[in-house]
């Protein structure tokens, strides 16, 4: 039994673990805590084990589970309703079935492993009738959750088959957090205009207990980049990628991602073909490097995104590229956090351009790895980093004028300009790492 349990869609043993994992982990290890997770691969029955100081309670589940709970209602309905739609969203009763089926196993797992009293926060949202389920099994526990997506308008969420049912299950936690204090809201005026309640400022009543609605934004190891960063063999790694690509007579622009159709890859690379196409920007002039790591490869929109975006890279690099000189480098492929860091510190100009995004990550990882206080950030509004890195280049992605345009000012602007840009992030980033942001939420949690 165990006072500190952690429930996710994933288990924390995956060789690269995300800001999630470094931030989490130690806590856990440090309370003697539980995980409950998948272990990532179809019907693989694994028993608890004990993993870095932290009990292991893996959820198996089978290859129809993983088709109708992860790749069919997490991946393939909420994912992109919770993203504005800008996939269009499919509903399928058989996969809300089977989603509340796999939620009562998390919930389960998760009840059989806290001891009495203990705090449970669960994450994310392939979870989000875990909160309500776990409280009717267990009343004596206090539940934290946070969703690390964006949460949509109401007009939105309004398409969702069996609506109340999700906002039920969150107001089975005691704390629910959210990137931004607009999806705060927009989950309060849900618990209203769906169940008739009266939320007072981020509180509202509910069951005979209140529930509290408020903004959290994540962030990152900033110690672990820094560190990355400080490395001579990764500054070293750094200074070869740049010989590579061109030395210092050639910009050079770079694009992270989770290969997702909500992270405008396809956009960022269409305004850069522009460019060279109008002769703004000359292939001896720039290089964009595109790392894009493969991701939900069995479900249908990440392929034909994959399809789109190799298709342009191809035309591109056709048209405008020279013998051993191409304009877009594109990689399909997970880099370890040290090449992360290596490219980030070669790159001149960071392009974060999603459509929606609950934070971005690489937006927070770039500032933390300059070091030398150079490099400029161009980043998507619709993030909810640009809500905090008022140093970065703002861009609406959707507009590809206005890409261009961020583009060419982020590659044209004075070293001081930037300086001062990149100090006044740095600064915030350092102050606000991902340490905080637990702290932060599990002193609210505890009341
Ligand atoms: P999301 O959670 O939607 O994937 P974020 O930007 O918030 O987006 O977080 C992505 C995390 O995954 C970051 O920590 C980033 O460093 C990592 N990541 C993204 N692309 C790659 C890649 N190609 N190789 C390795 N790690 C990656
Ligand atoms: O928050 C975004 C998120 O869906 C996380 O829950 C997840 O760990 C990450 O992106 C990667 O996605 P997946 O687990 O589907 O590979």
């Amino acid at each position: 039994m165990h006072g500190f349990v952690v429930v996710a869609n994933r288990v924390p043993v995956d060789a690269t673990p995300g800001g999630l994992v470094s931030a989490l982990e130690p806590i856990a290890r440090r309370a003697g805590g539980a995980w409950v997770g998948w272990i990532g691969s179809p019907d693989e029955r694994v028993e608890p084990f004990e993993h870095n100081g932290v009990y292991i309670r893996p959820v198996a589940l089978s290859d129809e589970d993983v088709d109708r709970y992860y790749e069919g209602q997490s991946n393939s309905t909420l994912w992109p309703l919770f993203h504005d739609g800008v996939e269009p969203a499919t509903h399928r009763r058989a996969w809300r079935v089977a989603y509340e089926a796999v939620n009562r196993r998390f919930a389960e797992a998760a009840a059989e492993v806290a001891a009495e009293g203990a705090t449970v926060w669960v994450h994310d949202y392939q979870l989000l009738l875990v909160p309500g389920m776990l409280r009717a099994a267990r009343p004596d526990l206090r539940i934290g959750f946070f969703l690390h997506i964006p949460f949509p308008p109401v007009e939105l969420f309004m398409q969702l088959p069996r609506r109340a049912d999700f906002v039920r299950g969150l107001l089975g936690a005691d704390l629910v957090g959210f990137q931004h204090p607009l999806a705060a809201q927009n989950f309060l005026r849900l618990t209203a205009q769906l169940l008739g309640l009266r939320p007072d400022g981020d509180r509202v009543e509910y069951d005979g207990r209140t529930v509290t609605a408020r903004a959290f934004p994540i962030s990152i190891d900033v110690d672990e980049i820094d560190r990355l960063a400080a490395d001579p063999k990764v500054q070293a790694e750094s200074r070869r990628l740049r010989e590579e690509l061109g030395g210092d007579r050639r910009a050079l622009l770079l694009g992270v991602d989770r290969l997702d159709y909500t992270k405008g890859i396809e956009q960022r690379i269409e305004a850069y073909g522009e460019l060279l196409a109008a002769g703004t920007i000359g292939n001896e002039e720039a290089v964009l490097v595109q790392v894009a790591t493969p991701s939900r490869e069995r479900v249908v929109q990440y392929q034909q995104l994959r399809e789109r975006v190799e298709r342009e890279v191809g035309r591109i690099n056709g048209e405008f590229g020279d013998v051993g000189r191409a304009p877009v480098h594109y990689l399909f492929q997970s880099r370890s956090r040290a090449e992360l860091v290596a490219l980030y510190l070669a790159a001149d100009v960071m392009l974060v351009t999603p459509l929606r995004d609950g934070m971005n990550l690489v937006a927070k990882e770039y500032v933390a790895a300059r070091r030398d206080e150079l490099g400029a950030l161009v980043l998507s509004e619709f993030t909810g980093a640009a809500a905090e890195l008022d140093g970065a280049f703002p861009v609406n992605p959707y507009d590809v004028d206005d890409l261009e345009r961020a583009i060419t000012s982020a590659m044209r602007a004075e070293p001081v300009e930037l300086s001062r840009r990149m100090r006044r992030m740095r600064e915030y980033v350092r102050t606000h790492d991902v340490g905080r942001w637990a702290a932060d939420f599990l002193k609210t949690l505890s009341g």
